[in-house]
């Protein structure tokens, strides 16, 4: 039924947006239909971007006039397939990009106000530019826009002292299924008057409407920022690193990320300029900082690294001596992805367990992973000092990509029974996207998930909001 409405909509939409506001040649339209990941190649139409909230309202509404699902999107960075439609030609892509101004930094409140399309980057030089720091960042922050960071409430590397994208927002403007516009545009930080609604859309992967501009909490910029790569002997012995810098003084971490072996070799074979300074079995990436301009952050960070040097906790580090020295090793650890994507077929699996229990989630993943597929490469790195690891497996080398990748579910479900031994969750800070919806039931199933269906349908009666994502 859709199918036939969709012409007569396309010529509706181009009255309300005009011809630099939807996209409809195939040839401009296939790069917003395909995930970053390349796992499930959709089709669309069109592609819908507005200029602002009152005509994306107007869309929104001739769309569920004509009941054509929406597709929220914005940099198209999902490790999940969460902002992409499916391959039946009938859903239609909302591009955020071009409502991507900064409206105002406030340095004294400490918060900024921002539209959905802004990229995570130009929000975090925008805070900067203001003398704050927006305290989030993650290994695609150059291309994920602010809508999108937040409709899947985004993680990335200083969780582990900021906490996650839901805990920088304040205020949040959406566009509702019914096409309403809630301005929640509040910058207060006491606020108890009734549900938190921002909360609901935060993490709500675009299926109960479309963020389109919010208030985000801003920290202090720092003054003084150390940065170390360490040599470890195992994950425990970063696990042991993490306890004495956290012993020693909590509030100076920013970041606590873990890399292994394998991870960095990609790196170093697929990622031009990379430069690896020893080679190790197991990495440590350590970032202390702070706005106060007397904490001595390099003492604290040599102090610390020269008794776990001694204690054969570390094996051997290096300290960056400048900015650019801290981006050369800092970018180590942000192309994992890229240089993972790069080495052939790989299953992710974006796993948090609690911090202490790490080490024994990669024993027994990589233990059960052989007993699954006999040389299938565990490449586990990530957010350590959260929990966090993104507990990826690459093909066995020389096998069949097609074949590997159809053993995905077997893979996610061997290191599924693992992290829920542990207590972990399947999805820390991916989502769930159009990749894991099927492991709701069993993670989420009974009331919790009977309440997030009621929700749904609550906000979306039609259930054209970004269809086939998170619900089952
Ligand atoms: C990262 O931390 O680099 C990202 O979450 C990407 C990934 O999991 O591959
Ligand atoms: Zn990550």
């Amino acid at each position: 039924m859709p199918d036939t409405n969709i012409p007569a909509l396309i010529a509706q939409l181009h009255t309300i947006l005009g011809p630099r506001g939807l996209l409809t040649d195939a040839h401009d339209t296939a790069p917003f239909a395909e995930d970053w990941r390349k796992l499930f190649p959709g089709r669309t139409p069109a592609v819908i971007r507005p200029e602002n909230a009152e005509e994306l309202s107007a869309v929104v509404k001739a769309c569920m006039q004509a009941r054509v699902a929406l597709v929220p999107q914005g940099g198209n960075t999902s490790m999940v397939a969460g902002a992409t439609p499916d391959d039946s030609n009938s859903q239609l892509v909302l591009s955020l990009s071009r409502m991507n101004v900064v409206r105002s930094v406030d340095p004294i409140d400490l918060t900024m106000t921002l539209e959905a399309g802004v990229t995570l980057k130009a929000a975090q030089m925008a805070a900067s530019d203001a003398g704050c720091l927006l305290p989030l960042s993650i290994s695609s922050e150059g291309t994920a826009q602010i809508g999108g960071v937040l409709a899947t409430n985004a993680g990335g590397n200083n969780t582990v002292r900021y906490g996650n994208a839901r805990d920088m927002v304040l205020g949040l403007e959406v566009v509702l299924p019914s096409g309403e516009i809630w301005n929640g545009l509040r910058r207060l930080r006491k606020d108890n008057t009734g549900y938190c609604l921002r909360q609901l859309f935060v993490g709500s992967e675009g299926t109960l409407g479309v963020i389109t501009a919010a208030v985000l909490k801003l920290a202090p910029r720092p003054n003084e920022i150390e940065l170390a790569l360490c040599a470890v002997p195992s994950a425990q012995a970063a696990l042991d690193l993490f306890t004495r810098f956290n012993r020693h003084d909590p509030a100076a971490i920013s970041a606590f990320e873990y890399m292994s072996g394998a991870g960095m070799a990609f790196v170093a074979k697929h990622i031009p300029g990379a430069m690896i300074p020893f080679e190790a079995a197991h990495y440590a990436l350590i970032e202390l900082a702070t706005p106060r301009r007397d904490a001595r952050l390099r003492e604290s960070l040599e102090g610390v690294l020269e008794a776990a040097l001694e204690d054969e906790i570390v094996l051997d580090a290096v300290i960056a001596e400048s900015e650019a020295q801290r981006g050369a090793l800092w970018k180590l650890r942000e192309e994992h992805a890229e240089a993972q994507k790069r080495e052939g077929a790989s299953v992710k699996n974006d796993v948090s367990v609690p911090v202490s229990r790490v080490p024994e989630l990669l024993a027994r993943a990589e233990i059960a992973a052989q007993k699954l597929i006999p040389g299938m490469r565990m490449v586990p790195f990530g957010h350590m000092g959260d929990g966090n690891i993104h507990l990826n497996f690459e093909q066995p080398e020389g096998a069949n990509p097609v074949e590997f990748l159809a053993r995905d579910h077997d893979i996610m479900d061997m290191v599924g029974e693992i992290v829920r031994d542990l207590d972990g969750s399947f999805s820390a800070e991916h989502g769930v996207g159009r990749l894991k919806p099927y492991m709701m039931p069993s993670w989420r199933g009974g009331a919790e998930l009977a309440a997030m269906q009621a929700i749904k349908s609550a906000l979306d009666p039609l259930g054209l909001m970004n269809p086939g994502k998170v619900l089952p």
